[in-house]
C-alpha cells in the first residue's frame, strides 16, 4: 500500500466521524478522560482500542515487544505514572496474546541481538516454571501457556512498582488485570489474576509507609 494512500484513509476516517458527531473531535481536544491503561504487544494483530471495541479517547496506550513491565523501562514506568495519578485511571490491564513471537523467542537458544534482553524477565518465568511446563508435551500448547505466565508475572512486576502502592495507600481504585489474546479467534481470556491492593503481595515487596 502506498503511504499517501493513509493519509487518505485518515481524512476519511475523520470526515466521517465528524459528519455523524460534530461535537467528537472538539471534545476531545480539549480533554482526555481514559479510565483505562492498555499494556500488550506490539504485534500488530492486537491493537488495542478495536479490540475492545473504543473509541478514541478511552484508553490510554503502551505497547511493546512482549507486553512487558520491566522495572527499570523509564518509558513504561513514565505512562504508567501519568496514567495513575494524572488520569486516574480504574484499571491497568496487561494484555499479552497467544502465539506471541517474542515468548517464542524466548523459549529457544537462538541468539537475536539485542532484543534478547529485552526478553530475558521470560527466560527466568520459564525457568521458575520449568516443572510444570515440562509438563505439556504439545510445543504450542507451551507457547500457550508460557504466553499466559508471562503476563501473570507483568501483573506481579506491575504491583511491585512503588507507582501503583502509593495509589493504593492513598485509597485510589486501581485494578491491575492480565489477560490473553486468541489471534485466531479475536477473543481475550482473563487470566483472573485481578490485583487491587498490596494485601496479598510479599513482604519484600511491599513498601511500608509512615
Ligand atoms: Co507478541
Amino acid at each position: 500500500m502506498d503511504i499517501k494512500e493513509l493519509i487518505k484513509r485518515n481524512h476519511e476516517w475523520a470526515e466521517n466521524i465528524a459528519n455523524t458527531d460534530p461535537d467528537f473531535f472538539p471534545t476531545l481536544a480539549a480533554q482526555q478522560k481514559p479510565e483505562f491503561l492498555w499494556i500488550g504487544c506490539s504485534d500488530s494483530r492486537v491493537p488495542a482500542n478495536q479490540v475492545v471495541d473504543l473509541d478514541p479517547g478511552e484508553v490510554f496506550v503502551h505497547r511493546n515487544v512482549s507486553n512487558m513491565v520491566i522495572h527499570t523501562d523509564m518509558n513504561m514506568l513514565s505512562v504508567v505514572q501519568f496514567a495513575v495519578e494524572i488520569l486516574e485511571v480504574k484499571h491497568i490491564i496487561i494484555v499479552g496474546h497467544y502465539g506471541c513471537g517474542g515468548v517464542r523467542a524466548a523459549m529457544e537458544q537462538g541468539e537475536n541481538g539485542l532484543i534478547d534482553n529485552w526478553l530475558l524477565d521470560i527466560k527466568d518465568t520459564i525457568y521458575h516454571h520449568r516443572k510444570a511446563l515440562a509438563n505439556i508435551t504439545d510445543y504450542e500448547e507451551k507457547v500457550d501457556r508460557v504466553c499466559e505466565l508471562n503476563v501473570i508475572q507483568q501483573v506481579y512486576n506491575l504491583s511491585h512498582t512503588n507507582i501503583v502502592q502509593k495509589a493504593w495507600r492513598n485509597n485510589k481504585r486501581l485494578q491491575i488485570h492480565g489477560w490473553c489474546y486468541g489471534l485466531n479467534n479475536g477473543k481475550v481470556k482473563d487470566l483472573e489474576v485481578t490485583v487491587d491492593s498490596a494485601e496479598k503481595l510479599k513482604d519484600i515487596y511491599r513498601y511500608k509507609v509512615e
